[in-house]
């Protein structure tokens, strides 16, 4: 697997046509994705990634490049690399119903669990004395539905809305800010064509000061090569599935994620009683093999038997890959023994 890297400069306006030839030559196998800066000149940045790009296929699109008007700046052959996807439904589906698991806290519970045929149609998630938080309706009946697709985005991953004011805990938007461009589109496509649900959970209140917001704008995330790899996995278990949103130990401020990365000790209370989030550094799962971990993660069963308490989202974890799953663990089992 081959990337091409194609760095065009062009003039506003001559966006969709040179996004029309380059199409011409997007086929199974290769992949377009580009990225706008809003500068006057809007500089975009087109990755081709084939098995079979061919020196006379650069050649011939660099010609088709020049020839409508854009100034080409620079044509990088990059060495091989895993397959960068771009934003698709399947790949939304796979993250909002597997590892993101969002439904966790926008699906409406019944006595016998989540309620399906109400899928992220809201749900108040925590009453606490600092804050009652509600989760909203993600349907297209929510109030989502008036937002551009940029303005969804913002909010998922940035956690501010269109009219500026900023989400508040327990979404966990720190994490979420890693969410690379092509995931965080494919979530945006899966919400997209959720059915309607007519829903009204109600809107948060937080007692506590919000920050102003979760950090400087965001701009892009480049996409995370998928493999059984440490990478891959830190990926998963910080942007995609927040593992460490509920693993790593709360200051002040939230989760210290510098000193306490993955040491537990957060409380959950629930109709469940009193959960804690346990130590998944070395200093807590190093007792387990790998299969213990994965029966833990994606069935919520202890070694011997027992099943695990609310809220780790056993439930939408059951969807994840095995491939994805040994990447999580791969993960943790490198991670810095925390709180022996
Ligand atoms: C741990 C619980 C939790 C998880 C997981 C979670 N959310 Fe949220 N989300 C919330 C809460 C609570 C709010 C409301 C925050 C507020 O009122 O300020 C919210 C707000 C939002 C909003 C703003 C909607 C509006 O109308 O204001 C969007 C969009 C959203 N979430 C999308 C997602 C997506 C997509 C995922 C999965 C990738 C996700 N959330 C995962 C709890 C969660
Ligand atoms: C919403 C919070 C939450 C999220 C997200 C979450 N967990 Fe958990 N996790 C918990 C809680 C709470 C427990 C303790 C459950 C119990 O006591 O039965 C737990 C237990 C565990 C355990 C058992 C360890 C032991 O020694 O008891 C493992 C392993 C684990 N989580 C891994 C993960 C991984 C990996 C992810 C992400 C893919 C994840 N968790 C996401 C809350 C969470």
């Amino acid at each position: 697997m081959w990337h091409v890297t194609l760095v065009v400069f062009w003039p506003r306006g001559a966006v969709s046509m040179s996004h029309t030839i380059l199409q011409r030559y997007a086929t199974r196998t290769t992949t377009i994705r580009i990225h706008f800066k809003r500068t006057i000149l809007q500089r975009g940045r087109l990755i081709y990634s084939s098995e079979s790009l061919s020196h006379s296929l650069i050649a011939h699109l660099r010609r088709k490049v020049c020839s409508s008007a854009l100034i080409l700046v620079s044509l990088v052959f990059l060495g091989p690399q895993l397959a960068i996807a771009e934003p698709s439904l399947e790949r939304g589906t796979y993250l909002v119903r597997g590892p993101s698991g969002c439904g966790n806290c926008h699906t409406p519970m019944g006595p016998d669990g989540f309620v399906n045929e109400m899928e992220l149609a809201g749900r108040l998630v925590e009453d606490l004395p600092v804050f009652t938080a509600i989760a909203p309706n993600l349907t297209p009946a929510g109030p989502i539905a008036a937002w551009s697709d940029t303005e969804l985005a913002r909010s998922i991953r940035e956690g501010i809305r269109p009219d500026g004011t900023v989400l508040g805990p327990p979404m966990p938007i720190i994490l979420y800010r890693g969410l690379s461009d092509d995931d965080l589109m494919s979530i945006v496509m899966y919400l997209r064509q959720l059915e309607p649900v007519d829903n009204d959970p109600g809107t948060s209140t937080y007692r506590i000061e919000l920050p102003p917001a979760y950090g400087p704008p965001v701009g892009g995330v480049a996409s995370m090569p998928q493999g059984v790899n440490v990478e891959y996995g830190e990926y998963l278990a910080n942007a995609v599935a927040h593992c460490m949103e509920c693993h790593t130990t709360q200051g002040e401020q939230g989760p210290m994620f510098d000193t306490h990365l993955g040491a537990g000790g957060l409380e959950f209370q629930g109709p469940w009683g009193r959960s804690v989030a346990s130590n998944i550094t070395p200093v807590g799962i190093a007792q387990y093999t790998d299969d213990q971990l994965s029966a833990m993660i994606q069935q919520g069963v202890r070694p011997d038997g027992r099943k695990m308490l609310p809220p780790m989202p056993y439930y939408f974890f059951s969807n994840m890959t095995d491939d994805d799953v040994d990447a999580v663990i791969l993960y943790l089992r490198q991670l810095p023994p925390k709180g022996g």
